[in-house]
């Protein structure tokens, strides 16, 4: 695995006009800040060597290294997800590459669906903590001294200050933002009732099948974590409803103006 995180972070590297220190997961409702990189070099993930290929609708897979604002960025445009039947390597391998290229703050974004009954379709969650149901866990195996730590230390796996950053934004703008524990799941399915019961007894917020995976690895691999959900349907009792992936991503693409907003300013603080 060295090695391979090795070989690809040196090809990407003598083809980057920079190394930038913020890397972003453009996940569901992310796509509107991508348009807003001034992309000076990019990739698409099937000329990267040893790079896995997205193949789930509405996720294209480029890396995309540019300008935000004033603020260089290496920006994941698609991610690779576990039930696309990748390995938790092969998932969170681009995190590694990022880290080996010298990305130190990672910031991520995904749909979910909210089980806390306060929450509404549309809204912002900032993600401050998480439930890890994944059924295979990223770190299992040899761990290599050189990227982290054996038993990386999970009690602020997000970062504090960039939460408290991003609510501050958030106030300014008048834009509404929950907060809450997000849980992965491995999916493909959404939940049925009872699971979506179930993941809020055990005390989520929302739920979805992302973005745990690469987060576990960038706190391994010492990086600042910020995380933000659009939810995207709900999973309260009395409110459950059919959901499919298009609603989920229409959901996505009327709120992803104001996460975009949100993510921008705190990438220009930084
Ligand atoms: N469950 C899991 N993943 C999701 C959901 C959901 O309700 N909505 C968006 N992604």
């Amino acid at each position: 695995m060295l090695k391979k995180i090795q070989e690809t972070a040196n090809y990407l590297r003598t083809k980057m006009p920079f190394l930038p220190k913020v890397g972003i997961v453009l996940g569901t409702g992310l796509g509107e800040l991508a348009k807003e990189i001034k992309i000076e070099t990019e990739f698409s993930y099937t000329d990267i060597p040893n790079f896995p290929i997205s193949t789930v609708e509405g996720h294209s897979g480029k890396l995309i290294i540019g300008y935000l604002g004033d603020v260089q960025v290496l920006a994941m445009q698609g991610r690779f997800h576990y039930y696309e039947g990748y390995s938790m390597q092969e998932v969170t391998f681009p995190i590694r590459v990022m880290k080996a290229l010298g990305v130190e703050i990672l910031l991520l974004s995904n749909a979910a669906g909210g089980m806390n009954p306060e929450f509404e379709i549309g809204e912002l969650m900032i993600i401050n903590d998480h439930i890890n149901t994944f059924p295979e866990h990223p770190l299992r195996g040899k761990n290599y001294n050189e990227l982290g730590t054996r038993f990386p230390d999970m009690s602020k796996a997000y970062d504090p200050e960039l939460i408290a950053k991003a609510k501050e934004i958030a106030k300014k703008h008048n834009i509404r933002v929950k907060e809450g524990v997000y849980l992965g799941t491995q999916g493909p399915t959404f939940e049925t009732p009872a699971e979506y019961k179930y993941f809020r007894i055990v005390g989520a917020d929302a739920v979805g099948m992302s973005t745990v995976p690469e987060v576990i690895v960038a706190v391994h691999a010492n990086m600042r974590v910020f995380g933000m959900s659009i939810i995207t349907d709900l999973g309260v009792e009395g409110k459950i409803v059919e959901v499919t992936h298009e609603e989920v991503q229409q959901v996505a693409n009327s709120v992803q103006p104001k996460m975009a907003l949100i993510m921008r300013e705190l990438i220009s603080s930084l």
